[in-house]
């Protein structure tokens, strides 16, 4: 029985087109920690045990009590560290937020992160903290009312809101409860809740723990896809509390050497690679020059056993077939027009190449009154821009080491491993907001949402698809989600610190990228600047290592206005460039930041990009080292977001961002690195007395680096190249 009330709410969604709301907060243990080097026992250590082997003797070393080993751990091809995933347990139920993650290499723990609540008993059974319910007995029909509090607290308007209220058992009665029928091992299975009102799919629910100030606190999880969020919600079972929220959307706003010697089948009439927008340069002829390791199939296809659920075919495929697509649909981006602004995307229009893959539009907007109108003529131009900018980010950040395993968004993973099925579903022109973009990382194996808007600061309108900062921002929420605590777990970068280096990574990368001269030491880029129409951007700050321009250190975190998460990531995205700048300053930079494409025999080549390859004493090759400042920084903070744990501090990601050069350089970089973020107040005595979760405390600078750094020998030399 569909509720008469759902039409009238769908109509009230179809005409929201005002700002997003969201909902992010949880409790940090105290305890939380990221320890770099532990202190082991000599006893456990042989160089050939297995990772998987070492972490379980490190898990009985430090905790006593029961955990489980998440399927998403994997060993980077990267970097050689396996990042195992540990889940703490208690009575046989996850406790969401009690993670730890081991970083291992050559049988030795690296480090760790651990957020594990340590008042629980062990298995000798000693005193147990629990203020509720101690096993599960709340029943699948009380879950429902829970659940629709929930919702209209989350509901987008205060009409549906109010809609929701009135018309409540209605709703309630129209949700249908479905358990979940197979068993996967080691996790507890999910129940599903379909015709939950404002969702958009079937809700995912299932029982466990989470920690709070008084001690282990048992929920119902519930992963909700709306309209304009995705939460993963922690809910008591009588609904009065909720312990945690996090919502998986978030918001923002030339390589003529990346040649392949495949045949370039698709062409686009466009602004090319390393045009960060309109005001920068014109549209010319690219080419679908994809990197054979990240896209072995290019860009228009997708094997037929991977076609997302619902797609139809004219003739339908066989089995094994590839399927060659005219269109901007492929295995790891489908972009499309989204004009009403709602949640399909499957069957929306998409520019068609022919035959010959021609993707070249029109591209011409004039002064008008209707400014969306106008926008909407250059539509195909528009879808064109953002599958070939995706792509191309899909492609670079692969080769950095986002890859299968890692989680990054494919539908097809060739066999790497990882979970599959899970391109960007790219909407341009997105209908449901103006001035904005925004991207909803779900774990691994399920679509990545990313919506762009028209920006209306100007006539003709600018379009948010054009700007490849506003892009590159955007697809970055996806790598630094899955990449932190692991590809299956999106909760880890919700609010505070870690919300807010979720948004600065993600201004950093769209910042190096543009960056045609990084010797510049003057330069400063502004984020946004062209689709907001103003010179300084969307930050308050342009990037730059001037301090007159840029002034922000880790201190202004302590600023009134420096409570969201985009304040604190420009903060964040601030000193990663300084720290990148040192890096460029003593190993240039190179003038693509895609390395060479690999040769036949699959080899990748060191050209002028990476130092000689070398090999351990058993002759396996080592990660290959970019030698230039600018690709070396992209690797290291891309392997830091491994190394780090769930929830990161601003501490935490330094430090594995320095750990990340030890294992890739053998730390030939650390006092450079320490010198950067010493310039911003991060060095190591920096202090926050009284963190808050949400990002509170008060912060003391600390401008000096570690005493090790601290030689009477001149500055670093530049290489010379
Ligand atoms: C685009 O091309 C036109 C004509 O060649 C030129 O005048 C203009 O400066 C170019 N625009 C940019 C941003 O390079
Ligand atoms: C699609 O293209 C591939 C070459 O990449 C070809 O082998 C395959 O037969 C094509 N598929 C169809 C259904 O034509
Ligand atoms: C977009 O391109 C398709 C062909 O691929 C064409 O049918 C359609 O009219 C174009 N749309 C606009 C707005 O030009
Ligand atoms: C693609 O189409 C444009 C416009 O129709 C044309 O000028 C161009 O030569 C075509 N390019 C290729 C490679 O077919
Ligand atoms: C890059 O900037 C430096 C410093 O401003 C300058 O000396 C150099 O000529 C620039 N290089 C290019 C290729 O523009
Ligand atoms: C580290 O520095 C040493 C000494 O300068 C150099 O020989 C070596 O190649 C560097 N190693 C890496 C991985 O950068
Ligand atoms: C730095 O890199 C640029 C661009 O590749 C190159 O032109 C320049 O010669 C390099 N400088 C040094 C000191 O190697």
């Amino acid at each position: 029985m569909l509720p008469t009330g759902l039409i009238s709410l769908a109509l009230l969604l179809a005409g929201s087109v005002h700002g997003r709301k969201t909902m992010g907060w949880g409790h940090t243990s105290p305890e939380h920690r990221f320890v770099v080097h532990p202190q082991v026992p000599a006893s456990f250590l042989a160089e050939d045990a297995a990772p998987f082997d070492v972490a379980r003797q490190f898990m009985n070393h430090i905790y006593p009590g029961d955990y489980r080993i998440r399927q998403d751990s994997y060993t980077d091809k990267a970097t050689g560290v396996t990042h195992v995933y540990v889940k703490q347990q208690h009575q046989g139920f996850d406790v969401f937020d009690g993670n730890i993650n081991i970083n291992i290499k050559n049988g030795k723990v690296l480090s760790y992160g651990d957020s594990f609540y340590k008042g629980t008993p062990n298995r000798e059974g000693s005193q147990v903290v629990l203020n509720s319910l101690t096993a599960d007995s709340s029943s699948p029909a009380d879950l429902r009312k829970t659940l629709m509090n929930f919702m209209i607290i989350a509901a987008p308007s205060d009409r549906a809101t109010s809609e929701l209220e009135v018309n409540f058992n209605q709703y309630l009665e129209g949700i249908d409860v479905t358990p979940e029928s197979h068993f996967v091992e080691g996790e507890q299975p999910y129940t599903y809740f379909s015709n939950v009102p404002t969702a958009v799919s079937p809700v995912k629910g299932k029982p466990g723990y989470v920690q709070t100030e008084s001690g282990l606190k048992f929920v119902w999880k519930f992963e909700v896809e709306m309209e304009d969020n995705w939460y993963e919600v922690a809910l008591t079972p009588d609904g009065d509390e909720i312990p945690f929220v996090v919502d998986w959307a978030a918001d923002s706003p030339i390589p003529d050497t990346l040649k392949s010697k495949d045949p370039k089948p698709a062409t686009y009439l466009l602004f090319p690679w390393g045009v960060n927008d309109p005001s920068e340069g014109n549209r010319s002829y690219v080419y679908e020059n994809y990197d054979s390791l990240a896209s072995p199939l290019g860009w228009h296809k997708i094997p037929a056993s991977s076609l997302p659920s619902g797609y139809f075919a004219p003739t339908p495929p066989k089995k094994g077939d590839i399927v060659n697509f005219t269109t901007t649909f492929g295995n790891n981006v489908f972009a499309h027009e989204n004009w009403e602004g709602r949640n399909a995307w499957l069957h929306n229009e998409r520019p068609d190449g022919g035959k010959g893959l021609n993707f070249s539009y029109p591209y011409d907007p004039q002064q008008s009154a209707d400014g969306q109108a106008e926008a909407h003529k250059f539509i195909n131009n528009t879808v064109a821009q953002l599958f070939y900018t995706s792509n191309l980010v899909h492609d670079l950040f692969y080769r950095y080491g986002f890859d299968e395993l890692s989680g990054n968004f494919q539908q097809h993973n060739f066999g790497r491993g990882g979970a599959e099925g899970d391109a960007v579903i790219a909407n341009a022109q997105d209908g449901s907001g103006y001035n904005n973009a925004n991207f909803m990382t779900p774990p691994d194996g399920q679509n990545g949402r990313c919506r762009m808007y028209l920006w209306n600061t100007a006539s003709p309108y600018r379009d948010g698809d054009l700007e490849a900062g506003i892009v590159i921002h955007e697809l970055a929420h996806g790598l630094s989600t899955r990449l932190t605590g692991g590809p299956r777990d999106s909760s880890c970068l919700g609010w505070g610190e870690s919300g807010g280096m979720g948004e600065g990574w993600g201004d950093f990368l769209a910042t190096i990228i543009r960056t045609h001269n990084a010797t510049d030491e003057e330069i400063v880029l502004p984020m946004g600047a062209w689709a907001a129409n103003r010179d300084k951007g969307i930050r308050n700050y342009p990037y730059s290592t001037s301090l007159d321009v840029n002034p922000s250190t880790y201190k202004t975190l302590d600023r009134p206005g420096y409570f969201g998460v985009h304040a604190i990531g420009e903060v964040w995205a601030e000193i990663l460039w300084v720290v990148s700048k040192k890096l460029i300053a003593v190993h240039n930079s190179s003038d693509t930041l895609f390395p060479p494409k690999p040769l036949d025999d699959g080899t990748i080549p060191s050209e002028d990009f990476y130092l000689p390859p070398s090999y351990d004493n058993k002759g396996r090759a080592e990660p290959l080292v970019p030698i230039h400042g600018n690709s070396l920084i992209v690797q290291l903070v891309l392997n830091g977001m491994k190394l780090q744990p769930c929830r990161p501090s601003f501490f935490d990601a330094r430090d594995a961002i320095i750990q990340a050069d030890e294992i890739l350089t053998g730390g030939n970089n650390t006092c450079l690195l320490w010198s950067g973020f010493a310039e911003r107040g991060l060095g190591p005595d920096a202090r926050v007395d009284g963190r808050t979760p949400w990002g509170g405390g008060i912060r003391t600078n600390d401008y000096s680096v570690p005493l090790s750094c601290i030689t009477d020998e001149p500055e670093p030399t530049p290489d010379t190249l």
